[in-house]
């Protein structure tokens, strides 16, 4: 069990590098399963998540090779022995669902324990057990998501569909692109995810073969081919890193390089810290944020899907926006329950009110130093953040959600200059 330990860090400078995104690498994991042949992943991120992620896939028979040092995956799934998930993988990482699709399409049937609530809303998986219906495959669940549900699908051969997502979920547009990869003739989503994660999905699964027009825009056209074969792809930077870093730059008011990113996919981010004042510019492989110059001013937030504000950088933006003079109002669209942070940032004198799915700030908080806890990955990052703006020493413990999701965090934010640390709970 460790804790994370930190002091008030004022002008961090120098440059960070982002790391490989943790939304796209599983996916990207999964759709190995679609082939015999093996595969080779790089740019890949040293997460919890994908730790998991490789049992998974070697529960199901896949062999999977990490070489640590040259952050690359090999995945040989040649030999499938399993289509189902085992529910301790499937608990310990909700994303486990996307296995489904690539296991029905090469398998003819997949089946998992149902993820069930967690920390940051219910999150059901209707829109992903529509799709798999509209493509031929017959699905059974046996009890509810809050009562051991298990759900399965099986299907000879799945037919393309056109189909219609009611919301443009990210995982359930994953699973259909993959499952539809392999089915016969042409699937038709209308309504589709378009994060950057999802084109990046798209074009591996191009690289194997597949057939896969207008991912990152509202409609995705798959036509079905009989076979994929093995293909290598590197990752793409993690933007929602790239985010966290932008922000750790605003909150302590300083100036940051933050290289080997894609500036695009962070724009509703640069937009939102440019209207708080926050000077950005493309310097070299990634963003040069300045927060050093001028009186920042407050703003109001709104979660959307892609391209709208992520709902994966919102705690960390309003831990930024407590400190900003002047109210705001932060606004959550995508899940029905991610607040959590409210409360712990509250413990460190943040001054924030939650009203359903607003929380209304009202700024310029002189944040103090106090003992919380990460409820989920993107708290844990808003409580780090809010650290190092805040008088006097921070211990954020729960520090298990933050390595689901951020390769050595700590580590990077102490090269910037930040006074950080990870220690045992024991110590201190
Ligand atoms: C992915 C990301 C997560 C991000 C989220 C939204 C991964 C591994 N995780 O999660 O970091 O926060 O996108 O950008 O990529 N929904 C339904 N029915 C479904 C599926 C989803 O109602 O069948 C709802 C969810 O409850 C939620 C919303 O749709 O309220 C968004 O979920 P979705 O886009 O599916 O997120 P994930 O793929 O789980």
């Amino acid at each position: 069990m460790y804790k994370i330990i930190i002091q008030k860090s004022e002008n961090l400078r120098g440059a960070v590098e982002v790391g490989g995104s943790k939304n796209a690498v599983l996916p990207l994991m999964a759709a190995t399963l679609l082939t015999e042949e093996p595969c080779i992943i790089s740019g890949v991120p040293n997460l919890k998540d994908v730790d998991v992620m490789c049992r998974l896939l070697g529960s199901f028979g896949a062999v999977v090779d990490v070489d640590q040092a040259a952050a690359q995956i090999r995945v040989d799934a040649s030999n499938i022995v399993s289509s189902v998930a085992p529910p301790e993988l499937v608990k310990a990482m909700r994303a486990s669902i996307v296995s489904m699709g690539p296991l029905l399409a090469r398998t003819g049937k997949a089946g998992i324990p149902l993820p069930g609530g967690c920390a940051i809303g219910d999150r059901p998986i209707d829109l992903h057990i529509k799709g798999f219906i509209a493509l031929g495959a017959d699905v059974e669940m046996v009890g509810d998501e809050n009562d051991d549900g298990f759900v399965t699908a099986c299907a000879a051969r799945m037919r393309g569909a056109e189909m219609y997502l009611d919301f443009a979920s990210v995982g359930a547009t994953e699973n259909i692109m993959m499952a539809a990869a392999l089915a016969e003739g042409t699937t038709i989503i209308e309504n589709p995810a378009q994060e950057p994660e999802i084109v990046d999905l798209a074009n591996f699964l191009n690289k194997m073969g597949a057939r896969i027009r207008g991912a990152g825009t509202d409609v995705i056209r798959i036509e079905g081919v009989s076979r994929l074969h093995g293909a290598e792809h590197s990752v793409i930077p993690d933007r929602i890193e790239a985010g966290t870093f932008m922000l750790a730059a605003a909150i302590t008011r300083s100036s940051v390089l933050v290289g080997n990113m894609l500036p695009n996919h962070v724009m509703p981010i640069t937009a939102k810290l440019r209207e708080c004042g926050v000077l950005i510019k493309e310097e070299g492989t990634g963003l040069r944020v300045d927060a050093t110059r001028g009186v920042l001013r407050a703003t109001d937030i709104k979660t959307l899907p892609y391209p709208g504000f992520p709902t994966d950088i919102q705690p960390q933006f309003m831990a930024f926006l407590t400190t900003v003079p002047g109210p705001s109002n932060v606004i959550e669209t995508v899940f029905e329950n991610r607040f959590m942070h409210i409360e712990e940032l509250n413990r460190m004198n943040a001054g924030i009110i939650e009203a359903g799915r607003r929380a209304i700030l009202k700024g310029g908080a002189a944040l103090r130093g106090a003992d919380v806890r990460a409820t989920d990955l993107r708290a844990g990052a808003a409580l780090v953040l809010a650290g190092l703006a805040a008088e006097g020493t921070t211990e954020v413990t729960d520090v298990f959600h933050i390595d689901r999701g951020y390769d050595n965090l700590v580590g990077k934010l102490a090269e910037l200059g930040a006074r950080i640390k990870r220690v045992r709970r024991s110590e201190s």
